[in-house]
């Protein structure tokens, strides 16, 4: 059970605990649809670190939160904190701990969330770090795809973008690499995926590496395009090299396969143009809005409330 564990990766979460988050979302979702309250967490607090700007994974877990009842202490950025002072991420967690039943952080670098969970003493969510993973982004894609195809095993999943920097597609592959699900990685030469991701995965899990979208595209069931970091570059060459390095328009819609859509973490930029939006294959707003109900399920199995 995840009751009072912590999700710093995905591999903090099993198979079946997945499936169990799914079930419980899909009720949310519907009790949300009904309009109907809840109220089992209102004794309950969740703290909110983000060291680095968000939109979604902030507010849909703050809503996440407030829709089961409960509160949240909310630290928007790191200067409106004792962080700005000096204090350590330690001394922080160990003080949300004291204040809060369950603390979300984001942080620019890799490993913080790992490091924030072994001073807490409440249990701690990785809401991104650095280029390292962002779990609950993966549970809300897999929601998607679930919720869309059924399941994953002989599912064509194409992740395109920056897939060095990327961390949800990090993220999205090790999890995916738990079925027979085909995987295509899609990227400029610079943005390959690291080889300490791709090494990491199970032995008898395949990644298809290549630079050429349009070999894949016609057997593609989801295609997943992110965003290129430029938050993350160390050399702005290397961004400069790489801007519109791909975009997808109406005309990469026409060549996608029935019943093929098209996901993204956001935020977008420019890799996707808005028209596509309408276009039957678009799902990234209604993904994004499935943050809510998973992030609640999520919550609700980790505090051992539901
Ligand atoms: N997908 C995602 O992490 O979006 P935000 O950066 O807006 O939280």
């Amino acid at each position: 059970m995840l009751k009072q564990r912590d999700v710093v990766s995905v591999d903090d979460i099993e198979t079946d605990e997945m499936f169990a988050i799914f079930e419980l979302a899909k009720k949310y979702e519907n009790l949300l649809k009904s309009g109907k309250r809840i109220s089992d967490f209102e004794s309950k607090i969740m703290a909110t670190f983000f060291y680095e700007p968000s939109t979604r994974t902030r507010l849909s877990f703050e809503s996440a939160m407030h829709r089961l009842g409960g509160s949240v202490l909310s630290v928007p950025e790191p200067k409106s904190s004792s962080a700005a002072k000096g204090e350590t991420l330690a001394d922080t967690m160990r003080m949300a701990s004291a204040y809060s039943d369950i603390i979300v952080i984001r942080h620019p670098l890799d490993g913080s969330a790992r490091l924030a969970s072994k001073f807490s003493s409440v249990p701690v969510i990785n809401g991104g770090d650095g280029s390292g993973q962002h779990p609950t982004q993966t549970l809300l894609d897999l929601y998607t795809m679930w919720k869309e195809f059924g399941g994953f095993d002989k599912l064509t999943i194409t992740v395109l973008g920056d897939l060095k920097y990327g961390r949800t597609t990090h993220s999205l592959i090790r999890m995916l690499s738990r079925f027979k699900a085909n995987v295509n990685l899609v990227s400029p030469d610079t943005l390959k995926m690291p080889e300490h991701v791709i090494s990491a995965l199970p032995k008898n899990f395949k990644v298809n590496v290549t630079g050429d979208l349009n070999a894949v595209l016609p057997k593609t069931d989801v295609l997943y395009v992110t965003r290129i970091q430029k938050e993350r570059f160390v050399d702005p060459n290397e961004y400069q090299g790489v801007i519109g390095a791909y975009s997808i328009n109406l005309e990469t819609t026409q060549e996608m396969k029935k019943g093929s859509i098209i996901m993204h973490p956001l935020p977008r930029i420019d890799e996707i143009t808005p028209d596509v939006d309408e276009t039957v294959n678009a799902r990234y707003f209604q993904q994004a809005a499935n943050g809510v109900p998973v992030r609640m399920a999520l919550i609700s199995k980790m505090l051992g409330v539901n």
